[in-house]
């Protein structure tokens, strides 16, 4: 069986998510308007102070900031904005690398890590402390395990980040893949320390299942960091960063990663904020010449996005708060304050009230924007996260069957595949049981055609057009239309079984 071509048969390269939407570079200004400025029309400020902390409180309702004085707060000017989440094994330093990003870019004071480091103690996790910032929840800190996707902001020079701190364990990879599927660009967090990398990177380790997913996800650039370095096992030995770069070079690029343009591996110590903020001190490391990790982050390109394209917000979560607010990332399109948009699939006519990113309010938002939309019109019961929030013009399909072209994965005990085999299908902010109808075809991985043989059952490693049910109306695209919204994976017992993207849609899915 060759995955690897079979992965690559599926297309899901970096090139084709470019459905002829612009670069963010060509892109207008005014993606985001400032509130206190529409009078006096646009100026370009780019702010030179960085946020305050921003690490929101996990698995509870973040408040909406009363509309007062948030206008004051806006000060980030037009600096491009990216999703950024940190994958890779079950304790490879994600947590403690976002902590000491925010910890660098002067949002935590040394107060606090003090205060974390003693709290640490106390559990005795005395290295867990910079994980303290992004782990927010008591369960995460006793376990010392990241469990809900951790979201934080800072901003560099060029751009304002959102960091999406996933989980690495494997019961948790359903929160992982609704971090990743929020994400731009991914930084790949891997331990240097004797065994860890192995670990990791085995069969059934995450590393190999969070790139797998992430590609699938969409996120099209990473960031290799090679965390750890001054463990003592590793001391920063070029014989170890470069054993692991040439062990998972071969690995990414089967992926569907095109490993120069779209990869970059760079050593870093997260717990002591080496190579991060400042280039490597020659005495530490004298082999490495390369960028630190800002300075990466700072030059990565950003997907090409498309604010003229029709309206698209996966909702992720609501709640109430003076109306009925939900949140979600803007995939296509700009919306603005005071227009009147429609939910989808239930068909509501909503009119926005207000949109927020982060603490400010803002009167128009574009593509790759984190939001805060307070709605009127609709009642927060009558949301659900999956749903999505979609232009009047050219609202979302949706439907209860599609054809979706799949790779096989990995079956449960080699299982076989085929009609009537049931999974759960994450598609954007989607979660749904489904049940395989039809085989429709198999696609002979090597050719990309397809094989002439009528196809009853399918194995590991095989790519397969098929049809998918699911009970509820859910809202999707066509991957060739907005990417997206149209790329899936399907999961049983907590195991990711298959990829696959969007092919077809039944005719009547826009009525
Ligand atoms: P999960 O959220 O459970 O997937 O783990 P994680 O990847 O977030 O790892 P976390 O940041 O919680 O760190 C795990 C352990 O590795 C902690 O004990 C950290 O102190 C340690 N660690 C992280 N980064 C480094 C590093 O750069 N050097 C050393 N020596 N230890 C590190
Ligand atoms: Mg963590």
């Amino acid at each position: 069986m060759d995955l690897d071509e079979d992965i690559r048969s599926l297309q899901l390269e970096s090139t084709e998510d470019n459905n002829g939407a612009i670069n963010p570079e060509d892109a207008e200004p005014g993606e985001v308007e400032k509130m206190d400025e529409v009078d006096e029309g646009w100026k370009e400020e780019i702010a030179t102070n960085s946020h305050p902390v921003q690490v929101e409180q996990k698995g509870k309702e973040i408040a909406v900031p009363e509309e007062d004085g948030i206008a004051d707060e806006m000060e980030e000017g037009t600096k491009r904005h990216l999703n950024v989440v940190f994958i890779g094994h079950v304790d490879a330093g994600k947590s403690t690398t976002g902590g000491q990003i925010l910890f660098l870019s002067g949002q935590v004071d040394d107060r606090t890590i003090q205060k974390y480091e003693k709290e640490a103690k106390d559990k005795s996790r005395e290295s867990w402390y910079m994980a303290y910032i992004m782990d927010t929840n008591e369960e995460e800190r006793v376990k010392g395990k990241t469990v809900e996707v951790g979201r934080a902001h800072f901003e560099t020079e060029t751009t304002r980040f959102t960091i999406l701190d996933a989980p690495g364990h494997k019961s948790y990879v359903p929160n992982m893949i609704s971090g990743a599927s929020q994400a731009d660009i991914g930084v790949l967090v891997i331990s240097a320390r004797k065994g860890e990398f192995e670990t990791g990177y085995e069969r059934g380790g995450q590393t190999r299942e969070h790139v797998q997913l992430a590609k699938t996800l969409g996120v099209s650039k990473l960031l290799v960091v090679v965390n750890k370095m001054d463990d003592p096992t590793v001391n920063w030995s070029k014989e170890r960063y470069d054993e692991i770069e040439l062990k998972m070079t071969p690995f990414l690029k089967s992926s569907g990663y095109n490993v120069k343009k779209d990869v970059q591996f760079l050593p870093i110590s997260g717990l002591l904020g080496t190579n991060m903020k400042t280039r490597l001190d020659k005495n530490i490391c004298p082999w490495w010449n390369g960028p630190c990790l800002f300075e990466a982050l700072d030059a990565i390109e950003g997907p090409p996005r498309d604010p003229q394209g029709p309206f698209r917000m996966p909702i992720i979560d609501k709640f109430k708060d003076m109306g009925t607010v939900v949140m979600g990332k803007v995939e296509s399109g700009t919306i603005s304050e005071g227009e009147t948009v429609i939910v989808m699939p239930n068909k509501a006519s909503v009119k926005v009230v207000a949109i927020l990113i982060d603490e400010n309010k803002v009167r128009r938002a574009g593509p790759g924007e984190n939001l805060r939309i307070r709605l009127a019109g609709i009642e927060e019961e009558d949301i659900l996260s999956g749903f999505v929030l979609s232009s009047i013009a050219k609202p979302i399909a949706a439907v209860t069957e599609f054809v979706a072209q799949l790779v096989i994965l990995e079956l449960l005990d080699n299982a076989i595949f085929t009609a009537g085999y049931k999974a759960v299908l994450h598609i954007h902010s989607v979660v749904e049981e489904c049940e395989i109808v039809e085989l429709v075809q198999q696609i002979d991985p090597k050719t990309r055609k397809p094989m002439k043989k009528r196809v009853l059952f399918v194995k590991n490693g095989a790519v397969v057009v098929c049809r998918i049910q699911v009970n509820n109306l859910i809202c999707v695209e066509k991957f060739s239309d907005f990417a997206q919204l149209g790329r899936f994976t399907l999961r049983t017992e907590g195991k990711t079984i298959a990829v696959g993207k969007v092919t077809d849609l039944p005719s009547n899915a826009r009525a």
